[in-house]
């Protein structure tokens, strides 16, 4: 692919997060309809599913070859993500749906693209703080055209951890968590939850906390983030400190190495299984 195409990529993702950023903020302050998903905490929205429809149309218009996966049409089809080397499209229309629903500004649009399984185009927005996160590969990472660096922490007890509940309600799994959440409270300066994914790794981008864990998240929730996350000089693996695999559902972003270690050493490693 030439220079020309991944320009032609990226203009297209910056202007799908516009038009996805201006859908998530007519319908904020709006009464929402609101369904459940795989637990009675696994919402969804018609904005969630209006935003992904529009944004797949627009995509295969432009690029009628390339692949998509977004959340709400594996969640009705029920399928494995196919994650192939063609240029795929990973959405996720609105990651925080739950603060959507409670009308907490912390939601996100997330849009990555990868060639060959590797993230090129990074873009998360917030549409309701007017945050535009962006990255590409080799090229920095930016925050409404800002250049980001990540902290330099290198120590835990310095360091502030985003953690998350997620949606899972499997008591084996929240006892895990919690025990993890135990961990971290106990050895750093404290622990956030923001309730997004790709809203959690833009911000160990812009040094607004110094490190990230999850277990349960899927690709669509952090493909674009940890991007970005790496362009401004975070180190986002597997929560054990081996390699990161987009399709097994966890991820641990630190904005060094010596401090990912150390976060490695400390957790429980759930294995929540595979997209
Ligand atoms: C969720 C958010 C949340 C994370 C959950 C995700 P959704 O995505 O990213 O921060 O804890 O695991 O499922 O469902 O709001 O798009
Ligand atoms: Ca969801
Ligand atoms: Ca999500
Ligand atoms: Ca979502």
């Amino acid at each position: 692919m030439s220079e020309n195409d991944y320009q032609e990529m990226y203009d297209l993702a910056l202007d799908l997060a516009k038009q996805a950023g201006q859908m998530i903020k007519d319908a904020f302050d709006k009464e929402k309809l609101v369904d459940t998903k795989l637990s009675a905490a696994d919402l969804v929205t018609e904005t969630d599913q209006a935003v992904e429809k529009l944004v797949k149309i627009l995509i295969k218009a432009k690029f009628p070859n390339h692949k998509f996966i977004g959340e709400e049409s594996t969640s009705e089809t029920g399928e494995k993500c196919e994650f192939t080397n063609d240029p795929t499209w990973i959405i996720d229309p609105v990651d925080g749906t739950t603060n959507f629903v409670h009308s907490i500004p912390e939601v996100s649009f997330s849009l990555g693209v990868t060639v060959n399984k590797i993230p090129v185009i990074g873009v998360v927005y917030i549409p309701m703080k007017e945050e535009l996160f962006t990255a590409r590969q080799g090229q920095g990472a930016f925050l409404n055209g800002r250049k980001l660096s990540a902290n330099g922490t290198k120590d835990l007890s310095k360091s502030v951890v985003i953690m998350e509940g997620g949606s899972s309600r499997d008591p084996g799994i929240v006892d895990a968590k919690i025990k993890n959440i135990h961990s971290m409270v106990t050895n750093s300066h404290g622990v956030r939850a923001y309730g997004s994914a790709a809203l959690n790794l833009s911000y160990i981008a812009a040094g607004r906390g110094d490190a990230y864990v999850e277990y349960g998240i899927h690709v669509w929730d952090f493909i674009a983030g940890a991007l970005i996350a790496r362009e401004a000089g975070a180190v986002v693996t597997d929560p054990t400190g081996s390699e990161l695999d987009y399709m097994h559902r966890r991820v641990l972003c630190a904005c060094t190495a010596e401090l990912g270690k150390q976060i490695s050493s400390l957790l429980v490693h759930l294995d929540m299984g595979w997209d």
